[in-house]
């Protein structure tokens, strides 16, 4: 499969996906917070309304890192020579008093926040919304969201778990079968099965998010899985856990705080089965069978994904 060795390189660019950055709680007002992504290095902060800005972090005077510099009336300011930019990214004070060239100007991130996260779009608009987990709203449910450590991986390949049903029952040891079918759109897949008491309701969206309702034992869980890349060999992500929020009296929160934290176990094991296995392994797409006609779908699906190089 070449073209997916293409992939694998990112030749030419990364997938356009929104990418998680940070946590929605380490984003400030009062600090610029600088994250390397897709092989180059943005920065993140709340403007005046507290909506996060997405910004490339070298400036176009001498290239400084903005990630450095400050919060200025939540306008970034450079740590170099003090040359302030706007929320759009346009120079607004050269303290010298010189002219401001067109070109002063940095570039701004399609940004987005949902599920504990600060999200970014690789490219100039989204060619799609943001991730969703199937079945239910962020408002309905208690989250928790945290940081996972960094994999020698694309996104992609982790994604890849959530249509690989034959390893939900050989390596997680999950009481579930395999979909008749996926829906595959443009820019996500999506795949439902039910029985009496089991039901497994899954969304990838773009490349690089995976999130799932799942019903089991009598319990629901909804969990969302999201990686970004740093560049072309390094990976992060994180994860966001939910149960539905049963109430606002003091009683209604212990419980959902209760099931929370099982849920999030849960998805803490899920986790730590399949760390061994993809932190070590040499990703290739090799000797496909029946089983995994889903997987080799979802392979083609990521094949064929846009991809953009990060605007500068
Ligand atoms: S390098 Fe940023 S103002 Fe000079
Ligand atoms: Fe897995």
């Amino acid at each position: 499969m070449k073209e997916i060795d293409r992939v694998i390189d990112a030749a030419d660019g990364f997938h356009q996906c929104w990418y998680p950055l940070a946590l929605a709680d380490d984003v400030s007002g009062e600090m610029p917070l600088g994250i390397d992504v897709l092989g180059t290095r943005v920065v993140v902060y709340r403007d005046a309304t507290g909506t996060p800005v997405i910004q490339t972090a070298w400036c176009p005077h001498l290239g400084a890192d903005l990630a450095r510099g400050e919060l200025i009336e939540r306008q970034l300011r450079c740590p170099y020579h003090h040359w302030r930019f706007d929320r759009n990214g346009r120079c607004i004070d050269i303290p010298t008093g010189d002219k401001i060239p067109p070109g002063a100007r940095i570039f701004t991130f399609p940004a987005a926040e949902a599920w504990g996260l600060v999200w970014a779009f690789n490219g100039r608009a989204p060619l799609f919304a943001p991730p969703r987990i199937p079945g239910i709203e962020e408002s309905e449910l208690v989250i928790h969201t945290q940081a996972r450590p960094a994999r020698r991986l694309p996104p992609w390949v982790g994604v890849s778990n959530g249509v690989d049903f034959q390893h939900l029952r050989a390596l997680h040891n999950l009481q579930t079968s395999t979909p008749e079918t996926i829906d595959v759109g443009d820019h996500a897949i999506e795949f439902r099965m039910e029985t009496e008491r089991y039901l497994q309701h899954g969304r990838i969206t773009g490349t690089n998010v995976f999130a799932q309702h799942l019903h089991r034992d009598g319990s629901n869980v909804y969990m969302l899985f999201a990686g970004m890349p740093v560049d072309r060999h390094q990976s992060r992500g994180f994860f966001t856990v939910g149960v539905r929020n049963s109430g606002d009296d003091a009683e209604a929160r212990h419980r959902d705080a209760m099931r929370l934290e099982g849920a999030r176990r849960f998805v803490e094991q899920l986790l730590a089965e399949d760390d061994p296995v993809l932190n070590t392994m040499r990703f290739k797409i090799g000797v496909l069978t029946a089983s995994d006609r889903h997987l080799a779908r979802y392979f083609k699906y990521v094949a064929e994904f846009p991809r953009a190089e990060a605007p500068a």
